[in-house]
Parts: C-alpha cells; sequence; structure tokens
C-alpha cells in the first residue's frame, strides 16, 4: 500500500520517533508499505516519520536497480569518522537540494526486519542517506544543517507555493 508522505513545513516530521518493541506482523506489513512507497516516489530512504508513523524504522536502497532493499528498525549510530559534504534531497521537500556536512564514515547497529540484530558499516551515499533517515526519526530535517538564511528563504518559497 502506497502511504502519503508528509511534506516540510509539517510539524509531524518534528515527532520524535518511539523504538519498536516487538517486530511483528503489524512492523512487517508497516516496512512492506514503506518500501513500496519509496519505490513509487521514487526515492532511495524513507523514515517512518514521514509517512506520519512514530516508530524507529527506516527503509533504504540505492542501488540503481532497486533490487537491495535494507531495512533499518532502532538504527543506532556506534562509530562515525571523517567528514563529507554530500547535496542532499528528501521526499518531505521536494524540488530543494542542498550540500550537508555528514560523518563520512559510520557503523551502525539495528535489527532487521526479521527482528534480528545486525550490524552495517557504511561511508558516502549509503553512510549519509542512513545518517539523515535517522535525522528522521529525531524529527530533524536535512535542511535544519543549513544556514538560517538558507533555511527562511526555503521557508518563504514553500509558502508562496502553498500559499497560506
Ligand atoms: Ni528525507
Amino acid at each position: 500500500m502506497i502511504l502519503p508522505i508528509l511534506h516540510y513545513p509539517d510539524v509531524r516530521l518534528r515527532t520524535v520517533a518511539k523504538p519498536v518493541e516487538t517486530v511483528d506482523d503489524t512492523i512487517k506489513t508497516l516496512v512492506k508499505d514503506m518500501f513500496e512507497t519509496m519505490y513509487q516516489a521514487p526515492g532511495i530512504g524513507l523514515a517512518a516519520t514521514q509517512i506520519d508513523h512514530h516508530q524507529r524504522i527506516i527503509v533504504i536502497d540505492i542501488s540503481d536497480e532497486k533490487n537491495q532493499p535494507l531495512c533499518l528498525i532502532n538504527p543506532e549510530i556506534i562509530e562515525k569518522d571523517g567528514e563529507i559534504d554530500w547535496e542532499e534531497g528528501c521526499l518531505s521537500v521536494p524540488d530543494y537540494y542542498q550540500c550537508v556536512k555528514r560523518a563520512n564514515h559510520i557503523k551502525v547497529r539495528a535489527l532487521n526486519q526479521q527482528g534480528k540484530t545486525f550490524e552495517i558499516e557504511a561511508d558516502e551515499l549509503l553512510g549519509v542517506c542512513i545518517q539523515h533517515e535517522i535525522d528522521h526519526l529525531d524529527g530533524i530535517l536535512f535542511i535544519d544543517h543549513l544556514s538560517k538564511l538558507k533555511q527562511k528563504r526555503l521557508l518563504e518559497k514553500t509558502k508562496k507555493v502553498i500559499k497560506y
């Protein structure tokens, strides 16, 4: 099922998501719907927050063929080092791209969609994408990392488009 994606400046994007306690059938169905929604958008990552569901779940697929689905439940960054500038976009902030500074290399611990703990090391696009999606679970958008001036311009542009 394709789920509607919240758009900035919707305040629900600011919700801090709660950990998943049990990876049960409800969660598995949600993960399936999140992948479907992400692929259809199309996007390379989606956090549950973006579909107004406030549990710590993210789905990612950075492959060109869209055949490498990665699901992280309750993800935790356990190591990070280096620094990288990467141009980011977001399904919740359509048609807007800016460079953001992130850790270049991260190690993440999470549960997979079967509820099993695993660890993954990531850098460049995948590392950036995981950091971007974990931010969503904490109510943070990539634009929060930009200068106040850029944020103000974006908000003005957005208000014009949706005509408050
Ligand atoms: Ni995003």
